[in-house]
């Protein structure tokens, strides 16, 4: 049975970081997987984009085409192995909030787990602020706010459609780095131990 971990978060709320360091801590195998890759890889092999951070900017019907190449490439690697995928429940386009998972995405992908990572507005403002590398959306204390309720909401009616427990991980900064990538091992441990 394909069994996939789901990463999400807003921007800059780290959840690549502690991703990246749980994994290495982990007992569990898994096979990390980031859906903005592989809706990335379709989206310049259709000479739709140069940069990653302009895939948010496509119109939605082509961003759910894109979506859906990107979720049936993911069922086939996590028949072969447990994959923990590095995504998001929501994306603020430019004409609203699109689905990450709209209802055939969702279907196809049938998470085991949807974890979500949060951090206060103030602290994600900050970490965007300080990443250069990125194009990130500028936005107001109020506007990450809302978008990290979305988040929550997206993640429960994902939940309806699939078999799907929620995990909520603050990632606040100082210790709150060390103590987020803990609680995700946790996760990816105990997931596993059902795989087995
Ligand atoms: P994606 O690849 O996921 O990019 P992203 O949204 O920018 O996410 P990042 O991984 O860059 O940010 P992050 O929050 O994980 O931050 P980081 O760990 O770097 O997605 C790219 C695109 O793909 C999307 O824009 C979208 O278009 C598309 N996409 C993806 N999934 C999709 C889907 N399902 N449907 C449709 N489109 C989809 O951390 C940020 C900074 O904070 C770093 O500098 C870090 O050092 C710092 N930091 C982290 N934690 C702490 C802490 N505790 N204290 C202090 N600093 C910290």
């Amino acid at each position: 049975m394909p069994f996939v971990v789901m990463i999400t978060g807003i921007p800059g709320v780290g959840k690549s970081t502690i991703t990246r360091l749980a994994l290495k801590r982990t007992r569990a195998k898994f096979r990390l997987v980031n859906f903005g890759d592989l809706m990335f890889e379709e989206a310049v092999k259709a000479g739709l984009v140069k940069h990653r951070d302009e895939m948010r900017k496509l119109d939605p019907k082509t961003q759910r085409e894109l979506q859906l190449k990107a979720a049936q490439k993911i069922v086939e690697i996590a028949r072969e192995e447990p994959v923990l995928l590095d995504t998001h429940a929501t994306i603020r386009t430019p004409v609203g909030y699109l689905l990450g998972f709209p209802r055939e995405v969702i279907e196809v992908i049938n998470p085991n787990f949807i974890v979500i990572i949060e951090a206060t507005p103030s602290e994600i403002l900050g970490r965007r602020l300080r990443d250069l590398k990125r194009d990130r959306d500028v936005e107001t204390e109020e506007q990450i706010e809302r978008h990290q309720d979305l988040n929550r909401a997206a993640a429960i009616s994902y939940a309806m459609h699939s078999n799907a427990l929620i995990k909520i991980i603050e990632n606040h900064e100082d210790k709150g780095l060390e103590e987020a990538v803990n609680e995700l091992v946790q996760v990816l441990d105990l997931a596993v131990s059902e795989y087995d």
